[in-house]
Parts: structure tokens; sequence; C-alpha cells
């Protein structure tokens, strides 16, 4: 078994945008701008806008960190949205998800100009991800086939479980392993919570790839001897042991599914730390206009 490092990948595609950034620096270009919306106070989002800015810093980005409170009206809101559109300094943004229930996430999403949309919600870069046209790809999905790809991990003709159907993480993903290209050319199931013969269907599968956000889901009698296991879940559960007072649980259970993996994703340090550096990637990107030339 081969554990998939996300940490350490992170770390170095950190430092290969770091160096383009300087390079960007000394022949007198742009330092790449992006700007995050955080609306309330939700301790998981807290914490993940949190790591954003500072991944910014770390790579030499500026950042801007917009707040608001949960009253805030979808009108206000809106209203910044248009303003971030039109500001020529800021590359790309991010409305950081959920939000409190009274504001239309849709319509925040559809708000985004595409063209800074460095998360890849927009239905422009959705569509055109499925069509395997150049976009900005959503952050997750994006980290998942990097994994994949730095790690060399066969794809071709295999076939791939996604658990989950999100339009963040398991649309997404199944799309991107269904591409014709490396990583992907997978056969892509995806099973979800009204799946009857889910575990039959994991058995079955050479790549499972858990997104359902159900701790620990995946038990080892549900996995065949050599499968590749990506684990998105994040769940904070209540733990006595930690300083937070929580701990970040998966969806696999991982001392009985990783003996029998071939690669097999930790958390935390498996896809989270490379769903950061996805954004700076699309951020990068969008600095460079090497997308959308406008
Ligand atoms: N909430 C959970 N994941 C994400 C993400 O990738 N982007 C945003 N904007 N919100 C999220």
């Amino acid at each position: 078994m081969q554990l998939i490092d996300g940490k350490a990948v992170a770390a170095q595609i950190k430092k290969e945008i770091a160096q383009e950034v300087s390079e960007i620096i000394a022949n007198g270009g742009k330092r790449p701008h992006l700007a995050a919306i955080l609306v309330g106070h939700d301790g998981g989002s807290e914490t993940y806008v949190a790591h954003k800015v500072k991944a910014c810093e770390e790579v030499g980005f500026k950042s801007t960190l917009i707040r608001y409170e949960n009253d805030v009206t979808e009108p206000e809101l809106l209203q910044r949205v248009q303003q971030l559109n039109e500001d020529n300094d800021i590359d790309g943004f991010i409305v950081q998800l959920p939000l409190p229930k009274h504001i239309s996430e849709q319509k925040v999403i559809e708000a985004i100009d595409y063209r800074k949309d460095v998360d890849g919600f927009h239905p422009v870069n959705v569509g055109r991800m499925s069509i395997g046209l150049p976009c900005f790809l959503s952050a997750t999905p994006a980290g998942i086939v990097e994994l994949l790809r730095r790690y060399e991990i066969p794809t071709k003709g295999k076939h791939c479980v996604v658990l989950g159907r999100s339009n963040i993480v398991g649309k997404p993903v199944a799309t991107l392993m269904t591409q014709k290209t490396y990583p992907g050319d997978c056969t892509v199931t995806v099973c979800h919570s009204r799946s009857e013969n889910l575990k039959e269907m994991c058995l079955q599968a050479d790549i499972i790839i858990a997104a359902l956000g159900v701790p620990e889901f995946l038990k080892g009698d549900m996995v065949k001897e050599g499968v590749v296991v990506i684990d998105v879940g994040t769940t904070r559960v209540p733990s006595t042991i930690t300083k937070s007072g929580f701990k970040l649980t998966g969806d696999v259970k991982f001392d009985e599914v990783a003996p029998k993996a071939s690669f097999i994703t930790p958390v935390p340090g498996g896809v989270g730390p490379m769903t950061i550096v996805s954004l700076l990637r699309n951020t990068l990107l969008a600095g460079k206009k090497a997308i959308y030339n406008v």
C-alpha cells in the first residue's frame, strides 16, 4: 500500500507557483490578486478561508478578504460581486459556501463573471469542463486528478466508482474521469444515497472516489484487493483528544481499507491540501489571462 501524500504534493506545487510569480514580477508583470467573500462565522468556512488567504501569501499573491455578517441581504452581496467583476485589480474571486438560507447560492454563483470564477462553479465553466474545453476546473476535482497524475496511477480503461453526486465534487470528478485524456479514460459509475447496489459497485471498482460526507462509510469488506482509494470526506467529528475539539474524519474506514488498497489518501493530508493549490493555480491562470483572453 502506498500513501498518497497530498500535503507533500501541494507543497511542491506551491513552490512551482511561487517560482512562476517571481518570474512574472521580475518581468514587470502584475501580481495575481485573489479576493474571497466570507459571510458569517461558520467554523469550517472560517478555517478554509483563512487557509486560502495564507496560501496566497505563501506563493506571493495579493489577497483580499471581504467579510459580511449573516444578516447581509442578497442584493448587497450581489452588488459586491458586481464590483469585484468590474475591479481590474482583482484577477479572480470566490464566495465561500454555504451562504445563509435567505441568499440564493445559485444566483450568487451566476452573478460572478465566469472569467473571474476561480472556483469553477459558474455554469459556463462547468459546461466547458464537461465538453473538454479550457476552463477554471473546480478545485477539489482538479486536486484529485492532479494527485492521480503525480503518482502516475493508471486510469485508462479502469472502473472508477464515485460515491456522491454533488455539484462541487461528485458530478465534476465523474466527468473528468470519463474524459479522453490522462487521468481519465475510465468507465465511471456514480453512486449516491439512493443507490441500491452500492456495495456490489464498490467491490467491482479499480478506483473509488468517496465524496459522500458520511464519516467512515467505506468499509474494508466493500473494496477489492489493489483498489485505489481517494477520500474526499472532511466531516468535523467531535473529539476529546484534539485541542480544537473536533477531528477531521474522512468517508473511508482507513484502518480496514488501507491494507487492501494499492494507493490511498489519508484524512487529513490527502485531498484537502490539493484543493487549495487548485484554487491558487486557477488564480495564476486568471492573472495570466491564460484561459479567457480578456
Ligand atoms: N465550500 C466548500 N468548499 C468550497 C469551495 O471549494 N469553494 C467555495 N467557495 N466554498 C466552498
